[in-house]
């Protein structure tokens, strides 16, 4: 799968030898090319209160047509009381950038092997032309427990292992929520999408730094791509943006707003409510000045599952849209490869 080694963006950084070519994007010809950082509108989309959104009250059905109207327009919504309390979002934010501070050869004990998605390193490179993203990470698979490769499970700094461990515990909690009110507010038997994300789902932490970037208008953080996941919980930077989602192919960013979680639809959701909620194409574009910092979690059904539109939301006026998939992270990396959106290969 993966080309030999490259130095992360760090090393390059370190180097002091300019500016690789393979992190610029050229003009693509066709017609005039915005720079990448050009000023864009920040979206308009809701802090949802978590707690009311289970609760029978006037309240809670507010909150729950709400996070219908974000999740069919715009597929993205803020969350707030969530129950993870901002001291515990600043301990990760804490761990996650003393990480990225270690030395090279420090964290270079969690380095990713070749062919293996897992553990510290610059962009995945996957194909011989790729311009290279500006962005190092860590990707760690956390859940189910005994799926869990603790070689690349930094052990410096210190608690990260710990905290990982209960941040994880933590966000199981606010999937099952967060899939039981997406189905309440289709008007859907609550279980409806739990039942088919199943007991065996994976979830995969990503661990971003995007550090400075001496040309913003032609090298980008990450590329444009939609989440091949059910849904992603993401922790922005709490000071820089940088993170922006298309809506009719248009770009804005997304709201910079401490203590919130963001969670967008990734494909499979988008399959599994038929084309509802919506799967948003989204990017990361670079800071001449400032890293950012960012933690996600993709929440990825068992590899056993199968995923479709779930029957209820499939009727004459709304006809079924995708077909019936399975592993799709596979197919979604192939595709993703060819430069095409995972998705249009299970429309029907
Ligand atoms: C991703 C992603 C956004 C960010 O990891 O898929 O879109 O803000 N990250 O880092
Ligand atoms: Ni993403």
């Amino acid at each position: 799968m993966e080309k030999p080694k490259f130095k992360t963006v760090q090393e390059v950084l370190a180097a002091g030898e300019g500016l690789p070519e393979r992190y610029l994007h050229a003009p693509t010809g066709d017609g005039e090319v915005q720079p990448l950082n050009t000023a864009v509108p920040e979206m308009d989309i809701p802090a949802i209160d978590l707690s009311l959104l289970l609760s029978a009250s006037a309240d809670g059905r507010e909150e729950l047509s709400k996070l219908h109207s974000a999740l069919s327009t715009w597929g993205v919504v803020q969350v707030m009381n969530h129950g993870i309390t901002e001291a515990f979002l600043d301990k990760i934010y804490k761990l996650t950038k003393e990480f990225f501070e270690l030395p090279t050869e420090e964290k270079q004990k969690c380095a990713r092997e070749i062919g293996s998605i897992q553990g510290y390193g610059n962009d995945m490179i996957l194909w011989d032309d790729q311009v290279l993203d500006w962005i190092d990470r860590l990707y760690i698979t956390t859940y189910p427990e005994d799926q869990r490769q603790l070689k690349f499970w930094p052990q410096v700094p210190l608690g990260f292992r710990e905290t990982l461990h209960e941040y994880t515990m933590m966000q199981r909690i606010v999937i099952e929520q967060f899939f039981k009110a997406m189905a309440r507010s289709l008007e859907l038997e609550e279980n409806s999408f739990l039942d088919m994300y199943g007991e065996s789902a994976t979830m995969d932490t990503r661990f971003n730094m995007y550090p400075p970037c001496p040309r913003p208008d032609k090298v980008i953080g990450v590329k444009p791509h939609a989440d091949g996941s059910a849904f992603t919980l993401l922790l922005p930077d709490k000071d820089v943006e940088g993170l922006q989602f298309q809506k009719d192919g248009k770009w804005y960013k997304a709201p910079v707003v401490p203590d919130t979680i963001l969670i967008n639809v990734g494909d499979q959701m988008e399959i599994m409510s038929n084309g509802i909620y919506k799967s948003p194409v989204h990017r990361v574009v670079t800071n001449r000045e400032k890293e950012r910092i960012s933690v996600a979690t993709f929440c990825i059904p068992g590899a056993d599952k199968e995923i479709q539109p779930v029957d209820e939301l499939v009727s004459e006026a709304r006809p079924r849209l995708y077909k019936t998939v399975k592993k799709y992270v596979e197919l979604y990396f192939k595709y993703y490869q060819q430069g095409r959106r995972p998705i249009e290969a299970a429309l029907i």
